[in-house]
């Protein structure tokens, strides 16, 4: 029933290839009412999933498989009931309902974040002007977050969780709400940031362009299965 957590899978002795994210045998179940000796229902069954420098892999399955559940016991928000954790140090996470401040400004969230990053402002500053370029919202940037359409507020979210130039991205449903043309802009980050040997994990219920993805697992009946 232990979950054991690290901060330096690199470390994985015998490995052939450094892994930037180790998860194993994950197991998570939810209680339906509160009262004890409720009933559970298990969510994941034994999940795994490692992430190589400089890959992009498509984490798919149907609404309800878990995958959301499994992304936040990754970035470590929620906490398994069996498995283990390895993930590096610098870990941007883009989750699936934005998790923003209504009066703030996309130029405060940046603001507020690079500080969280322990950021300097010149690098901070340097970093959020390349992401409003990058995904073509600058002219929103001093527009609060409750002002902003559904589609704006995706590139927020994302643009937060790249602020810091992580090793690894974890993206729940990241382009659900963009247009087309930021859908390839979006899909030219991850190809930089493969290049750069950084990796990302990207959650869909579909995938529409395998191709983009180096993998796809799938996740079925709690278990991740390779496609
Ligand atoms: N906090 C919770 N308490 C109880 N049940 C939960 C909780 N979080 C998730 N679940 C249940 O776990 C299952 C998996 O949910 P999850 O959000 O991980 O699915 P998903 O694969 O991300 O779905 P979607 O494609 O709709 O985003 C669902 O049946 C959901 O109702
Ligand atoms: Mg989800």
């Amino acid at each position: 029933m232990a979950v054991s957590e690290s901060g330096s899978p690199e470390s994985t002795a015998g490995s052939a290839q450094a892994l930037l994210l180790a998860a194993d045998g994950i197991e998570k179940s939810f209680g339906r009412g509160w009262w004890p000796g409720r009933p559970r229902t298990p969510v994941l069954r034994g999940a795994e999933l490692v992430l190589r420098p400089g890959e992009v892999v498509g984490l798919a399955g149907e609404n309800g498989s878990g995958k959301s559940t499994l992304m936040k016991i990754l970035v470590g928000d929620l906490r398994a009931d069996a498995g283990s954790v390895r993930r590096p140090r610098r870990l941007g996470y883009c989750p699936q309902q934005p998790v923003v401040y209504d009066r703030l400004t996309c130029d405060e969230h940046f603001e507020l974040f690079g500080r969280a990053y322990r950021m300097s402002p010149e690098v901070a500053h340097r970093s959020r002007g390349h992401l409003y370029a990058a995904l073509g919202f600058e002219r929103y940037a001093g527009t609060r977050a409750d002002r902003l359409s559904g589609g704006t507020l995706a590139k927020l979210n994302l643009g937060l969780a790249l602020l810091a130039d992580p090793e690894v991205l974890l993206l729940d449903e990241p382009y659900a709400g963009f247009d087309w043309d930021t859908y390839l802009r979006f899909w030219e980050i991850v190809a930089q940031r493969r290049q750069a040997g950084r990796s990302v994990l990207i959650i869909s219920h579909f995938v529409a362009d395998e191709q983009r993805f180096d993998r796809i697992v799938d996740l079925r009946e709690g278990r991740t299965v390779p496609r």
